[in-house]
C-alpha cells in the first residue's frame, strides 16, 4: 500500500518502539447486508422505499445498507411508541422497567466485544477507545438508570414524577452506542416510550442493539429505532411526539428550538463546545501533558467536550509545548481495529472537510502549525493530530468547533486573565484546570462558564454525573438523577409549593 510521508517541524523524536501490528479480528460481527427499521419490535422495511450505503471510514469499504425513512416511516414509529406507551409500559411496575435496564445492561456486557469492533468499524475510533470507554460507559447507563427507575418518587420528593409519553431522540456519530445509552436508559427509568435517530453514518451498532432489545425480551415497540439523514431527524421533530432530546450541531439544535417554539413539546438539546483546558505552572506537568493528549486526540477529536483550546500559563509555556510536542510525536494513527492504535480515522469526508477548511484558516490567519512525522493510509478518512501556537482568540481555530485532532493554543498571566480568555466562546460545554492548588480549583471552578469541569484529569465520565452546557452549547443535562427530570412531569408540584 503506498503511503503518504508528512514531516512537522525539528522537535528532536524520542526513539519510537515499533509494534506488530495486532488487529482485532472482525469475525465476531455479523453483518447483514441490508438492514430494515426497527419497528414494534420487528426489522420492516422502510415506505420511502430508500436506502443508503453506510461505510467504513477508514477503508471507504461499504458496509450494508440502510433504509432511509421517509416521513412515512417516521410516522409509522411514533405511533406504535404510542400504543406501546398506552397499551402497557406507562402503567407497568417500575420495577418491570428496572428488570428490563438491568437485562439491556448484563447483555451489553455480554456481547461487548462484538459492539466494540462494530462502533470501530463503522465509526473510525480506536477500538482500544471503543473496548475501555464505549462499551464499559454504555453498560454503566442502563445499571445506572435500572437502579432511578423505581425510585423517582425519592429522586423527586413531593413532586409526583410522571411519565411524558413518546420521547424522540437524535443522536450524532461521535459515541453512537454510548449516545443511544445517554437517550434511551433516562427515558426508559422515566415510563416513557422512544423513537430513537442514530446518526447517518454510524447506525450499525444502534441496529445491533435491537437484538440486545428482542434478547432482553423488551415489550415490542417500547423502544423504536429508525435510520436516515437530518431529513428524517427533521421528520421526528414535526411528528407528534411529547418531547425531543438531540445531541449534535448547535446549527441544528438552534433549528429544532425555533421549529418546537410554542408546541408545548420539552426539549433538551447538547450541542457543540470549545473548552478551555487551563494549565497552571504550578502544575504536574508530565500528567498535565497526558490530560492535554486525552483531551484533544481522545476519539479523534471528535468529542463535544474536548479540550480543544489550550491555555497554558506563561510562565511554563516553553517547557510545556517541548513536551507536548514530544508526546505526540509517540501517537500511533491508523486502523481503527489495531490494539495499538492511538488515533483512528476520521468519521466521514464531511467532517474531514470541514477540519481541513479550519487548519487552514489557521495558517492563513497566522497561526504556527506543529504535526509530528507520521504516515497515512492511502485510502479513508484520516488527519495527523496537530497542534496550533501562536493562536490569537480572534482566529477561527481558537472561535470555531473544529471537531477534530486539532489543538490551538493560547496563553495567559494571572487567573483572572485565564477566566477571561476560557469565557471568550459563544460555547459553554466543558472545561479542565491544571493546578496543585485546591482553593485555585475552587476559585476557578465558580467563574468558569461550563457545565462540567474536570480538575487535574479530563474527558472522564460517569453514569451518576449530569452533563450539559451553558449558553450555545445547550440546555438540560444527561446522567445523574438530573438525567431523569427532562423525561418526566411533575402534575403534584403545585399541591406541594414546589
Ligand atoms: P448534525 O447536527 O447535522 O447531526 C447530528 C444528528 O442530527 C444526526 O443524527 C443528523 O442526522 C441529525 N440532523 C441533521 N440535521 C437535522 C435536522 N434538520 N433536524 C433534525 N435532525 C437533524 O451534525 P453533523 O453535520 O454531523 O456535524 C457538524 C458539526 O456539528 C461537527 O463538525 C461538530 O462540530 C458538530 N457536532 C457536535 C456533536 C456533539 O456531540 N455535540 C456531535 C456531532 C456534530
Ligand atoms: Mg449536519
Amino acid at each position: 500500500m503506498a503511503e503518504l510521508e508528512q514531516r512537522g517541524d525539528r522537535t528532536p523524536a524520542p526513539a519510537k518502539w515499533e509494534y506488530a501490528s495486532a488487529p482485532e479480528s472482525r469475525e465476531i460481527v455479523n453483518l447483514q447486508e441490508r438492514y430494515g427499521l426497527f419497528v414494534g419490535g420487528e426489522f420492516i422495511e422502510p415506505r420511502s422505499g430508500e436506502y443508503y450505503r453506510t461505510l467504513d471510514p477508514s477503508s471507504e469499504e461499504p458496509l450494508a445498507e440502510i433504509p432511509q425513512a421517509g416521513a412515512e416511516d417516521v410516522a409509522l414509529a411514533v405511533r406504535t411508541a404510542r400504543d406501546a406507551f398506552e397499551d402497557g409500559w406507562s402503567a407497568a411496575a417500575p420495577a418491570e422497567r428496572a428488570k428490563y435496564l438491568y437485562r439491556i445492561a448484563r447483555i451489553l456486557q455480554e456481547r461487548s466485544r462484538e459492539f466494540a469492533v462494530l462502533e470501530s468499524l463503522n465509526g473510525g475510533k480506536p477500538i482500544r477507545e471503543s473496548r475501555d470507554v464505549d462499551l464499559p460507559l454504555a453498560a454503566a447507563h442502563f445499571f445506572y438508570y435500572a437502579g432511578w427507575a423505581d425510585k423517582l418518587e425519592y429522586a423527586f420528593p413531593h413532586r409526583r414524577p410522571k411519565s411524558l409519553g413518546v420521547a424522540g431522540q437524535i443522536i450524532p456519530w461521535n459515541f453512537p452506542l454510548l449516545m443511544l445509552a445517554w437517550k434511551i436508559a433516562p427515558a426508559l427509568a422515566a415510563g416513557n416510550t422512544v423513537v430513537l435517530k442514530p446518526a447517518e453514518t454510524t447506525p450499525l451498532s444502534a441496529l445491533l442493539f435491537c437484538d440486545v432489545l428482542r434478547q432482553a425480551e423488551l415489550p415490542p415497540g417500547v423502544v423504536n429505532i429508525i435510520t436516515g439523514d437530518g431529513a428524517t431527524g427533521a421528520a421526528l421533530v414535526k411528528s407528534d411526539v411529547d418531547k425531543i432530546a438531540f445531541t449534535g450541531s448547535t446549527e441544528v439544535g438552534k433549528a429544532i428550538q425555533r421549529e418546537l417554539a410554542g408546541t408545548g413539546k420539552k426539549l433538551t438539546l447538547e450541542l457543540g463546545g470549545k473548552a478551555a483546558n487551563i494549565i497552571f505552572d504550578d502544575c504536574a506537568l508530565d500528567q498535565a501533558v497526558e490530560g492535554i493528549v486525552n483531551g484533544i486526540y481522545f476519539n479523534q477529536g471528535h468529542v463535544c467536550c474536548a479540550g480543544s483550546r489550550l491555555l497554558v500559563q506563561e510562565s511554563i509555556y516553553e517547557p510545556l509545548i517541548e513536551k507536548l510536542k514530544r508526546r505526540l510525536t509517540t501517537l500511533r494513527v491508523g486502523d481503527p481495529l489495531d490494539k495499538n492504535t492511538d488515533v483512528g480515522a476520521i468519521n466521514s469526508r464531511q467532517q474531514l472537510e470541514k477540519i481541513e477548511e479550519l487548519v487552514a484558516a489557521g495558517k492563513e490567519e497566522g497561526a504556527e502549525i506543529y504535526q509530528p512525522p507520521c504516515r497515512l493510509p492511502e485510502k479513508g478518512y484520516w488527519f495527523i493530530p496537530t497542534v496550533f501556537t501562536n493562536v490569537a482568540q480572534s482566529y477561527r481555530i481558537a472561535q470555531e468547533e473544529i471537531f477534530g485532532p486539532v489543538l490551538s493554543v493560547l496563553t495567559f498571566r494571572t487567573p483572572d486573565e485565564a477566566i477571561e480568555k476560557a469565557n471568550n466562546t459563544p460555547y459553554g460545554l466543558s472545561a479542565g484546570v491544571w493546578t496543585e492548588k485546591g482553593s485555585r480549583i475552587l476559585w476557578m471552578a465558580q467563574r468558569l462558564e461550563a457545565g462540567v469541569i474536570w480538575a487535574n484529569t479530563y474527558n472522564r465520565f460517569d453514569p451518576a454525573s449530569p452533563f450539559g452546557g451553558y449558553k450555545e452549547s445547550g440546555f438540560g443535562r444527561e446522567g445523574g438523577r438530573h438525567g431523569l427530570e427532562p423525561y418526566l412531569d411533575f402534575d403534584g408540584a403545585e399541591a406541594f409549593g414546589g
